[in-house]
């Protein structure tokens, strides 16, 4: 049998029904950020829809596809070679996703395969961010790399899913935890400062309506829709 990674130990600890996962779930302070109340969330779901990344999630409507083989996760995959017929999904979604692959460009050309002319693909990527392994952390993205990426995709949205009061805060609480010796007192510094800090999240409802939010933007969108004119991938 296959050894398990430490991503798949660490999503089977988080879902677990002991008593230390449990009493870490209701200590967990809210996210430190809010969502773009203005990023559109409306776009056509299909009779088959894939959600790459989606380990530690339930995606209902969506077939899961991630390198973890944990319950949830329907097919185990690299999304840098999807294992499905070209035009097969109406919606591909690939949330926090691009900046853990090698071959951003490839994974592009795979969503673009799979999609169905005239579906939908949603990317979300960190721009200021912390290092986080999912099992790697390659890179950052701006909207503008982004559009790049995203070739003879049709861009129908842009902009900023989570804001600068979220890179401030998460950055905060990064910051503290790096001047601390030990484990212990770094998960108490993420909690005790979690629960102290998250009020001031809702400042991005104000800050995300400025054209500057973007210079120091938390998570950046672009909803693409596959031109119906164009069949098959562009490799
Ligand atoms: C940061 S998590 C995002 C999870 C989810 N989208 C969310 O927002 O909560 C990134 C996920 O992408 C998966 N992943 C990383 N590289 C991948 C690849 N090459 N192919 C498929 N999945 C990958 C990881 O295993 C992980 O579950």
């Amino acid at each position: 049998m296959r050894p398990e990674s430490s991503l798949e130990q660490m999503y089977r600890r988080r879902a677990s029904g002991g008593w230390r996962a449990r009493l870490r779930r209701v200590l967990e302070p809210p996210a430190p950020y809010v969502m773009n109340p203005d990023e559109p969330k409306d776009y056509p779901l299909g009779r088959w829809n894939l959600y790459i990344g989606g380990a530690g999630r339930l995606v209902k409507g969506y077939v899961n596809l991630d390198l973890c083989e944990v319950p949830g996760v329907d097919v185990v995959a690299d999304a840098e070679r999807l294992p499905f017929g070209t035009g097969t999904f109406q919606r591909v979604e690939c949330d926090a996703v691009l900046e853990h692959v090698r071959n951003p460009a490839q994974v592009m050309a795979e969503i673009d395969r799979v999609l169905a002319p005239g579906g939908y693909s949603h990317l979300v990527t960190p721009f200021c961010h912390p290092f986080h392994e999912y099992p790697k952390d390659y890179r950052r993205f701006t909207l503008d790399g982004l559009k790049e990426l995203a070739g003879p995709m049709e861009v129908v949205a842009e902009g900023w899913r989570t804001g600068p009061t979220a890179t401030v805060l998460v950055v905060v609480i990064e910051y503290v935890k790096l001047l601390l010796p030990f484990a212990l007192w770094r998960m108490l510094a993420h909690w005790v400062l979690g629960w102290l800090l998250f009020p001031l999240r809702y400042l991005d409802l104000l800050l995300l309506r400025s054209p500057r939010a973007n210079r120091i933007g938390n998570h950046c969108y672009l909803w693409l829709r596959k031109p119906v004119g164009q069949a098959g991938s562009r490799l």
